[in-house]
């Protein structure tokens, strides 16, 4: 490989893309289930993309993933599937496993965590965090489901989250709207296990004592900086991920028990008091995970795993979906930092959720695309929805995946642009020069695919795929990937005008030395290609360069190496190059394809099994008669925040509330004393009918109306935001 001269430039835009080595890691799945498209387009796509493309640039990279193999996701399908939990694991990591590999995420090591070098990885972690007494030993009540004789903790608990009135939070975390949650704040708590109501026995556990971290954490994510370096520029992260971040921190952190009452899982080191019983929390060992698939990774290759967690020239980037953010941004930090040794991240580009047909994705209900299905399904066509799942990446906002989006982005891009471009290249070349890529003559001037009526010039051209290259490459380095894809067919498009604008089918015989120029061109375009797509359409990418008759990519400055060719003014496939004969690289999804897949959908939809099924359709009442805009533009709809709340006496179904509107606080009865306690509502925000006339009930005037959603049993959830919102605001 040469020698670079204006590679530095090309590196520097951020300082975290400088960094000497890259330990990139995707978020470790329960192996409680297959692959869907929504984990795909999540985390492992986005990763996969950054990695395959710090390959090509020639860096030191380890990308590390594995089966998360712990915890209540585990147990509670043993339980389901009336098999062991040890059952579940292996036969879900190893379709895990496979389906990965046959997508095309490339990890350097899949591994996962009932190794027992993770065992004893994490085993150690919590000895080093015990000695640096970053625990607090506590004895406290929790819940207890008396039916199984067990503690609930995490997800063997569900109820209604008291910050939005999600009736399926579990008991660690509510991932509608990301609040942490102990169990015992959760409203009308009740077993995943049984069913049942739980009741309150006392255990001992350790606490990490994060309100320790909260003062350091709040810093590094909004500035950067923590021990007075400056780690990272909180700009190249993404908003929502801070904004999560912050909602945690502005919550205060609590200390926060990393030990669990349960029979699965990694002991609590032996030789600690009191550890019988004891198991390590699975968001203590999980991301621990990331660092025995190192230690396995660099024993397998015989090279050190230490200087990928611990030294600051490594750049740690951790790719996941939006609901495991606090654990990798506050929890996990939190803990490498009172271990003491290791690096943070450099950034962790969660994505937001994708949604499937119009409603959220869900395993319980079969909602889904599965991946390994779609693999069999579509057998080479895995490109295909790697590229649709690319260009509906929800890597600011939720977004939603189709079938008929699916055909369409086949049919119209990869096919009709990218697939119809080389073909043509190939066939013209073959019918014109044999295969044989034609000597040309540098000076002959033509039309530039990039700009109608503009004049190309050869070296010129080669000059501006050395641009779009860049381009693309930076955007991958911003983590814009929906962005890289389109800067990526853009090249194809230009290539496509290349042809169009000389139609060298109809110049070929009055100008054949300005044709030989263009076609020569057309084929640096297919070869640049050729590597450009790699890290979205790695399959392709071989094929592409079969055709060519090139060598297959090595994955290890392939892209480097071209654009030292192009900013250089030289080709990248000589002259008297001899091509291979073209295949398809693309065919087209007829109407038939897609129609199966959308019936298959609906037909193998399952009923609600879960409590974790937000997607539950209702027996909605019926619609009330239509009114007129202005018979809504009456209603005055304002936010407020309850700030006390009371019994009124003889009544039962009464609550006495005071709301605060921001401008003013108004006195509400609202009939939900069945369904909530005074002390449940408090702080709770909804909103008011504000404009509604005055009533007097029991005694006491009522100001206003609180809007409540209620369901089909008559179950009550508050109408209020997924993030706090101010008091007093208008809803339209
Ligand atoms: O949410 C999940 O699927 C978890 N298994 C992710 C774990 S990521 C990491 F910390 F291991
Ligand atoms: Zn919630």
């Amino acid at each position: 490989m040469k020698i670079i001269k204006w590679l530095s430039s090309f590196y520097t835009k951020s300082p975290s893309m400088s960094k000497k080595r890259y330990l990139v890691t995707a978020a470790l799945p329960y192996a409680n289930g297959p692959l869907h498209i929504g984990h795909l387009a999540g985390a492992y796509l986005p990763a996969d993309i950054f990695v395959r493309y710090l390959r090509l640039m020639g860096k030191d990279v380890v990308f590390v993933c594995g089966s998360d193999e712990h915890g209540a996701a585990i147990t509670v399908k043993a339980r389901k599937e009336e098999t062991t939990p040890r059952a579940v694991v292996d036969k879900y990591h190893a379709m895990l496993r496979d389906t990965f590999q046959k997508i095309g995420i490339s990890f350097d090591i899949y591994h996962r965590t009932t190794e027992p070098i993770h065992h004893h990885t994490s085993q150690d972690f919590f000895r080093k965090l015990n000695e640096n007494q970053a625990f607090l030993e506590e004895t406290t009540e929790q819940y207890y489901d008396e039916n199984v004789g067990q503690f609930l903790a995490d997800r063997y608990i569900v109820g209604t989250c008291p910050v939005c009135a999600n009736p399926e939070a579990y008991g660690d975390q509510c991932e509608k709207c990301g609040s942490a949650l102990s169990p015992t704040d959760l409203i009308n708590p009740h077993s995943m296990l049984s069913g049942s109501v739980p009741v309150k026995r006392p255990t001992k556990h350790w606490f990490l004592r994060l309100d320790q971290h909260e003062a350091w954490l709040r810093e590094w994510i909004n500035t950067g900086i923590a021990d007075g370096k400056q780690l990272h520029n909180p700009a190249d992260w993404k908003n929502h991920v801070i904004g999560q971040c912050n909602s945690w921190l502005d919550q205060g952190l609590q200390p926060r028990a990393m030990t669990r009452d349960l029979d699965w899982g990694v002991d609590v080191p032996q030789e600690i008091p009191g550890s019988e019983g004891k198991k390590l929390y699975v968001w203590l060992d999980a991301p621990i995970g990331y660092i025995s698939a190192t230690k396995q990774w660099a024993l397998d290759k015989g090279k050190d795993w230490e200087p990928y967690w611990k030294s600051d020239e490594t750049a740690l980037v951790h790719f996941i979906g939006k609901d495991n953010i606090v654990f990798h941004c506050l929890i996990f930090p939190a803990i490498l930092t009172a271990h003491g040794g290791y690096i943070l991240p450099v950034n962790v580009p969660a994505n937001q959720f994708l949604n499937l047909e119009g409603r959220k994705l869900s395993t319980s209900k079969n909602w889904a695309v599965w991946v390994h299905e779609y693999c069999e399904e579509f057998a080479g066509q895995e490109d295909v929805l790697r590229f649709n799942m690319i260009k509906k990446m929800p890597e600011q906002s939720d977004s939603e995946f189709t079938w008929k989006g699916f055909q369409e982005t086949n049919n119209n891009e990869l096919v009709n642009n990218l697939a119809n471009f080389v073909n043509r290249v190939l066939v013209l070349s073959h019918k014109y020069y044999s295969g044989v890529v034609p000597r040309i003559d540098t000076e002959i001037t033509f039309n530039s695919g990039w700009e109608t009526a503009k004049t190309g010039q050869y070296n010129e051209e080669l000059n501006l795929l050395h641009e779009k290259l860049q381009e693309m490459g930076a955007a991958i380095e911003r983590y814009e990937l929906r962005e890289a894809l389109r800067i990526l067919m853009e090249i194809s498009s230009a290539g496509n005008a290349l042809l169009q604008f000389n139609e060298p089918w109809k110049t070929v015989k009055e100008a054949p030395e300005m044709v030989k120029v263009v076609m020569n061109l057309a084929i640096q375009y297919v070869a640049v290609l050729s590597v450009a797509i790699r890290p979205f359409l790695p399959f392709a990418a071989d094929r592409l360069r079969k055709m060519l008759n090139i060598n297959p990519l090595h994955d290890n400055g392939d892209l480097l190496e071209i654009l030292n060719e192009l900013v250089e003014g030289n080709p990248v496939i000589p002259a008297q190059h001899a091509l291979n004969e073209p295949e398809h690289l693309f065919s087209r999804i007829p109407d038939e394809v897609i129609d199966k897949q959308i019936a298959k959908l609906t037909a193998t939809e399952a009923p609600a099994q879960s409590p974790n099924d937000s997607s539950t359709s209702t027996n909605c009442q019926p619609l009330k008669e239509l009114i007129q805009f202005d018979d809504f533009a009456k209603l005055d709809l304002r936010t407020g925040t309850i700030q006390t709340a009371e019994k009124v006496e003889k009544s039962k179904k009464l609550l006495k509330l005071s709301v605060d509107l921001g401008f003013e606080t108004r006195t509400i009865l609202s009939g939900i004393a069945e369904h909530f306690t005074p002390e449940q509502v408090i702080g709770q925000q909804v909103v008011i009918v504000a404009n509604l006339a005055p009533r007097v009930m029991m005694g006491t005037e009522s100001q206003g109306m609180i809007l409540m959603a209620e369901d089909e049993e008559g179950k009550l959830s508050f109408v209020s935001p997924a993030a706090a919102w101010p008091n007093g605001m208008g809803v339209r």
